[in-house]
């Protein structure tokens, strides 16, 4: 018979009992479920509710519940719908009426709540770890590679030297920012449901504070009926990992690009590469690729889950049910690429050269012809005037810019002066930009010792 069910016909089930079942993944949680119905046995007795020996030997048994299950001796019922009603059943078990004793004064409602806000506390703590490791490869690459110049792109068109370090540097930014995402989105999950019981609290004497003491939150929900139709930590988890799933995308896409032949300027080690089944010569970079690919199914798990929410009303709806798998997913995912991409990232090898001579075509350093023109006094939109017709020139001529002479300069403006040529060198363009968050190497080197200084800190 079911846990529930006093009201039924006996035998209903069948189909409909397997559409519902979670525990198929929601299993996932035993720990946690575990650890949150023993904080609410110790409670119940610190209120009175039930005993101290009761609270005992429910703990206890919760205990060798847990075991059974992390050994893979624990028999999964279907019938018992989902890890909840699994171990409550078990614990009737062991004990008998004295097992029935730990849900009262509380509800599935606010115990999956409970899990899964212990789920993403978790979540979100593991990846912050995993974000730092793929922050420290980025910075290990960018001080081994810390003089390259490559040029850096807009609309994939060459457009300026960078330093490698410098375009390196971005992605640490960015999964700086990341790294503040879980670390708030775990600072607002980190409130107690349990208390809440179905949705309207309870009759009962109990402290909820308590139980969100034992188990680590910062506090309870002040509204029960919130508390248990709240998702936001869930999708608030998702969005942070669909965001840093997109930047592990971007990279991914850059490292398919240079580790392409046209470019080459990068190899992905041998452990990170496979190869082809047909031919022979190929080294293809599969672990971006799948990183690039696997930001699909995080983003749509954001998207399921802000549709599964949008039209509930309060409070608790089966509908919830669904937060589970997208989540779990996108944990494992995220989690899978940081560590993927740390590893990726850590093993690159660039080829200097033919970055520095990718660098030096596509009239990269036009810009710089342009700011000479300024300083002379000329204003800036002429400046651009004079140095799109030398690129012009240089371009029916088949020729960089500094295949131009000073004549040709000089027959464009005369405000040019030998000096101008020296700028078109663009090495010599990186170290001209030192304005602040520039790529001049004065700056990343700055920028990378600060980097140092937080990753060495955490
Ligand atoms: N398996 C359910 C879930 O994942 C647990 C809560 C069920 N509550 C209920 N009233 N049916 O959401």
């Amino acid at each position: 018979m079911k846990l529930w069910g006093g009201r039924f016909a006996p035998g209903a089930g069948g189909q409909a009992q397997r559409f519902t079942a979670s525990i198929g993944f929601d299993r996932r949680l035993y720990q946690e479920d575990i650890a949150g119905s023993q904080a609410h046995a110790r409670m119940l007795a610190a209120q009175g509710i039930i005993t101290p020996v009761e609270a005992g030997s429910i703990i206890d048994a919760l205990d060798e519940i847990g075991q059974e299950i992390g050994s893979g001796q624990f028999t999964f019922a279907l019938e018992d719908e989902d890890i909840h009603m699994n171990v409550e059943r078990r614990l009737l078990e062991k004990l008998g009426s004295v097992g029935g004793k730990l849900h009262t004064a509380r509800s599935r409602n606010d115990q999956v709540a409970l899990d899964m806000h212990m789920f993403v506390r978790n979540g979100a703590a593991e990846v912050v770890r995993r974000i730092t490791a793929l922050q420290s490869a980025l910075v290990d690459r960018a001080t081994v590679y810390q003089d390259a110049v490559m040029p850096g792109c807009t609309h994939l068109q060459a457009a300026q030297p960078v330093l490698l370090a410098h375009h390196l540097l971005a992605y640490f930014h960015m999964l700086e920012r990341d790294r503040g995402r879980f670390l708030e989105c775990r600072a607002r999950a980190n409130l107690s449901p349990l208390g809440a019981c179905a949705l309207a609290g309870t009759s009962f004497p109990i402290a909820p504070e308590l139980v969100a003491k034992e188990l680590g939150f910062d506090g309870v929900y002040a509204n029960s009926i919130d508390a248990v139709s709240d998702r936001d930590f869930v999708i608030e988890f998702i969005s942070a990992a669909a965001l840093v799933m997109v930047h592990l995308s971007r990279l991914a896409e850059e490292l398919v690009l240079w580790s392409s032949q046209p470019w080459a300027w990068v190899e992905l080690s041998d452990a990170y590469s496979t190869g082809s089944s047909i031919m022979p010569q190929k080294k293809n970079p599969d672990t971006a690729e799948l990183i690039r690919g696997k930001t699909g199914r995080v983003v749509g798990h954001l998207m399921a889950m802000l549709m599964v929410m949008k039209g509930l009303p309060l409070a608790y709806n089966s509908d919830m049910q669904e937060d589970k798998e997208g989540l779990f997913d996108a944990v494992d995912t995220v989690n899978g690429c940081l560590e993927t991409m740390a590893g990726i990232v850590g093993s690159l090898a660039f080829n200097r050269e033919r970055a520095l001579a990718a660098a030096a075509k596509g009239h990269t350093t036009a810009t710089e012809l342009a700011d000479y023109l300024v300083r002379q006094g000329v204003p800036f939109r002429e400046a651009h005037a004079v140095v799109g017709r030398l690129v012009r020139l240089a371009l029916s001529r088949g020729v960089e810019l500094d295949g131009l002479s000073l004549a040709d300069l000089q027959g464009a403006s005369s405000c040019f002066g030998p000096e101008a040529l020296q700028l078109l060198d663009p090495v010599a363009a990186t170290g001209a930009k030192t304005s602040p968050g520039g790529t001049a190497p004065a700056n990343v080197a700055r920028a990378l010792a600060v980097a140092r200084r937080v990753l060495s800190e955490r």
